[in-house]
């Protein structure tokens, strides 16, 4: 039997050109239509100085033929439809490619386990999935799709000048030669400088997120100058990158312009002696000059993209090292559905000898045992940092026990599928998540199955109604960032209202009314009473709650020192005691 979380996804063994390859999936008919056109414009471009040393050669003697006249122009023309049809494909295939690896990224990231998701920085990711998709897209544009075309022009073109004459290409080949020798020495650190500043443009946005994050603390607290000087770290790291990068690129270009003018003068002078001693005609040196004319493009594009297919395959590995993380698969394992009642059953949930550390060494739940019976209310209390939500989050599969096992129904949640699984409970959190967007949405979270009427009867239920009257105020009006211009007790009141339009039988209430008022929060909990025949474990620190429990679990350090009713409790734990006297709430 195969388990089903925690799969440490294979380190990525392939090449960057094969994971590229993979990407190509579903554009390779527009690369090839791409590749073939750009091969034609080549074709096309290298034959138009033989027909100019045709139309020069007879207008030397006198009398131009119109069907010379004409094929250079058809030539021309023709060149640059093929030209901007070839780019026209290329543009379509590079935008298919990035589509794919967008969402080949968000797969990846959405289905990331959470223990890997607490190691990574979400504004690292986002810089890594926004600008390095953006470098590979500039790499097949500008690095890849002209290269083919340029090797073609390059080879045609200098078949044609052996040809003419093989001497004067000598000359061109050794100044050509001195410039490419160049760019190959400069492109290995092109190639690191780029991965610099990829990193560095992924730690300038760690840098800017925090403080857009962190705003109001940072404004209250007077703490501008600091954040301005972390930021300004970073942007100084990112422009130290982006200057070597351009520097480096600086220097290729004209390097390269430079062993072209100087073939240029080379082959003046070398043609203008063999012209004077009749070796060469007027017409074969204009169209020898027209050849090395035309191998500037194919050279300097050859340069351009060398630096972009390094700069290309520096991203492509910091993005295929996503493929590397830890992932969640929701393929393997048994289908849950909600057991038939059954004589003698098993406990619904059950913890046998559960050990769980988020840092190795450093238990945070230590040999936790507990039973949960079907239809129970279940309050779990504890102090502040005792381990109250990592039990919540260990049931909700976001981390798995480094010992001991977890049942549910009778069977080991290891094995089970992921996606039932989880359908089996709902989760209000302690901060009452909100997702930036609409009410609509974070009511539905995409389950087209709840009808206006039920969405309204549960904005009722957990008294948001009257929020969603107000004003222009409707089930689709824009909630901005996660929420921001509700309150919290109104963020944490949506968490509220998911839960309760879940089909789950099982709740999972982490602190849910920490944010409402006395009201509310009695309105709610008369709404968790009332929900007939559902198991509801809820961490909380009021001891009404606790006192309407069935049973209650205290947590310590880590351990669970008791379990029973709240009377039991008041005189069999002291730990409970000490948690419940000192007022109306179980405050740490
Ligand atoms: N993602 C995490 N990575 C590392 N340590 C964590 C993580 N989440 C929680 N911890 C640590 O685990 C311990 C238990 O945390 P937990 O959130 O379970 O406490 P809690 O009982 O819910 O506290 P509170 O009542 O304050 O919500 C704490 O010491 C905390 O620092
Ligand atoms: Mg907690």
């Amino acid at each position: 039997m195969s388990r089903v979380q925690g799969r440490r996804a294979a380190v990525p063994e392939s090449t960057p050109i094969q994971y590229l390859w993979e990407l190509t999936r579903g554009a390779r008919g527009g690369l090839l239509a791409a590749i073939v056109l750009s091969l034609g414009t080549s074709i096309i471009t290298i034959f138009q100085p033989r027909i100019l040393q045709n139309v020069v050669n007879e207008a030397s003697a006198g009398a131009v033929r119109v069907d010379s006249l004409t094929t250079l122009a058809v030539l021309v023309v023709g060149a640059s439809l093929v030209t901007s049809l070839g780019s026209y494909f290329g543009g379509i295939s590079a935008e298919r490619i990035s589509r794919t690896l967008r969402e080949r990224i968000s797969g990846r990231l959405l289905s990331m386990t959470i223990r890997e998701a607490d190691k990574t920085n979400s504004a690292d990711l986002l810089a890594r999935s926004t600008s390095d998709s953006m470098v590979v897209r500039g790499m097949i544009m500008g690095g890849l799709l002209p290269t083919l075309g340029s090797v073609v022009m390059l080879v045609g073109i200098a078949y044609f000048m052996i040809l003419m004459d093989a001497f004067l290409f000598g000359v061109t080949v050794g100044v050509v030669c001195l410039g490419f020798t160049l760019v190959m020495l400069v492109g290995k650190t092109v190639k690191r400088s780029s991965r610099e500043l990829q990193e560095a443009t992924g730690a300038f946005s760690v840098a800017m997120e925090r403080m857009l994050a962190s705003l109001r603390t940072i404004k209250a607290f007077n703490a501008q100058r600091m954040e301005y000087a972390n930021v300004g770290k970073e942007s100084t790291t990112l422009w130290r990158a982006g200057i070597t990068l351009v520097r480096l690129q600086s220097f290729i270009q004209p390097a390269l312009n430079l062993c072209l003018q100087g073939a240029f003068v080379a082959v003046i002078l070398t043609g203008s002696l063999r012209l004077s001693q009749g070796t060469l005609t007027i017409g074969g040196l204009m169209a020898y000059l027209m050849y090395l004319f035309l191998l500037v493009n194919p050279i300097a594009s050859l340069g351009g993209s060398y630096t972009q297919i390094q700069i290309g395959l520096g991203a492509l590995g910091r993005l295929r090292e996503l493929d590397g993380l830890d992932s969640e698969d929701y393929a393997a394992g048994h289908p849950v559905t909600l057991a038939p009642y059954r004589f003698a059953e098993p406990p619904l949930l059950e913890f046998r000898d559960v050990w769980f550390a988020y840092e190795p060494g450093t238990p945070t739940l230590r040999d936790v045992s507990l039973t949960i019976r079907r239809g129970e209310h279940v309050c779990v209390v504890g102090r502040s940092g005792s381990g109250k939500s990592t039990l919540i989050e260990l049931i909700e599969r976001f981390y798995e026990p480094d010992h001991g096992r977890i049942l549910l129904d009778g069977q080991d949640i290891r094995f089970l599928d992921l996606g039932s699984y989880r359908a089996r409970f709902a989760l209000v959190g302690q901060g009452g998540d909100v997702l930036t967007g609409t009410l609509r949405d974070n009511l539905t979270l995409g389950d087209a199955r709840h009808s206006e009427e039920r969405l309204w009867e549960v904005l009722d239920m957990v008294g948001l109604r009257e929020l969603v009257g107000r004003g222009e105020f409707t089930l689709d009006t824009d909630l901005g960032q996660h929420g921001i211009t509700l309150s919290g007790g109104q963020r944490q009141r949506i968490a509220w209202a998911r839960a309760l339009l879940s089909d789950a039988d099982i709740l999972l209430l982490d602190e849910p009314t920490a944010n409402l008022d006395p009201v509310t929060e009695r309105a709610v909990r008369r709404l968790v009473q009332g929900l007939g025949g559902k198991t509801v474990i809820t961490v909380t620190h009021q001891l009404d709650s606790v006192t309407e429990a069935d049973s209650v679990i205290v947590i310590e350090d880590g351990r669970l020192v008791a379990q029973g009713s709240h009377e039991q409790l008041i005189s069999s734990s002291p730990t409970y005691r000490a948690l419940a006297t000192p007022g109306p709430r179980l405050v740490a």
